[in-house]
């Protein structure tokens, strides 16, 4: 594990929510917190990180950074805007983040971080400079055509669900964003596996789910309040 001052955390937070009925999830309140202030908080807290870069939304920096004040979140080196695509903003936030060896690249919409994801990220992407939460596939998954017509039962045994944090040697990072042709919705680590870096998956956490649909915050609001209960 890097044990020097070298991580920088980039929380990306720059989407629109369509998904959710087009709201910027980031500032959603759960328990009454912006839902971009859980993840924030355990980056702040976590030994293993030095400096923080939130991206948001070009109309919501000034909010994102009085929320960063207000709160004491002394990490956040940068506030920045985000782009069109989750590409761009790790992008913009790569060219605003202080110098690193590492990044860690963290989606704000996953409030249910833990410190010991962080570390397990920083261990597994210490061999090969890349490594993405995953968990195992646990139900069947099927390829299905037009008119609802299923086609195929695709091998659950080698399938992985893939979320965030994603941990990369920045230098790499960098070059895969600058060398990649552009994909359709790519994570960064596909932008490595296009270069045919080799990218290492490490257990992520089933709890650390991503507000992507409305349903979606009952489960983590249910999570959340159990930590802070704790
Ligand atoms: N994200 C971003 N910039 C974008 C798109 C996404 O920073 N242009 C961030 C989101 O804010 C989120 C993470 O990437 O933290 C994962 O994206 P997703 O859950 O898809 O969020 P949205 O893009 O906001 O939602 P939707 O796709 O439903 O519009
Ligand atoms: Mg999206």
């Amino acid at each position: 594990m890097p044990t020097t001052l070298d991580v920088v955390a980039i929380l990306v937070a720059a989407g629109s929510g369509q998904r959710m009925g087009g709201v910027e999830k980031a500032f959603l309140p759960i328990g009454g917190i912006p839902l971009l202030c859980y993840s924030l908080s355990v980056v702040q807290a976590s030994p293993l990180v030095q400096a923080a870069v939130v991206v948001v939304q070009g109309s919501s920096v000034k909010r994102a950074h009085s929320l960063v004040e207000e709160r004491g979140f002394s990490k956040v080196a940068a506030v920045c805007p985000g782009g069109a695509t989750r590409r761009d903003s790790v992008w913009a936030g790569l060219e605003a983040a202080p110098p690193s060896t590492w990044v860690l690249v963290h989606d704000a919409a996953r409030p249910c971080l833990t410190e010991e994801l962080i570390q397990r990220g920083l261990t597994a992407a210490s061999g090969t400079g890349a490594a993405v939460a995953a968990i195992p596939v646990e139900d069947t998954i099927k390829e299905v055509g037009p008119g609802g017509a299923v086609q195929s039962t695709l091998d659950r045994s080698r399938l992985y669900t893939v979320q965030t944090p994603q941990v990369f040697a920045r230098e790499v990072l960098r070059r895969a964003h600058q060398e990649s042709p552009p994909g359709p919705s790519w994570d960064d680590a596909a932008l490595l596996e296009a270069l045919g870096w080799p990218v290492c998956v490490y257990p992520g956490d089933r709890r650390n789910v991503k507000v992507t649909v409305p349903e979606d915050l009952e489960l983590v609001e249910a999570l959340l309040s159990r930590r802070k209960g704790s």
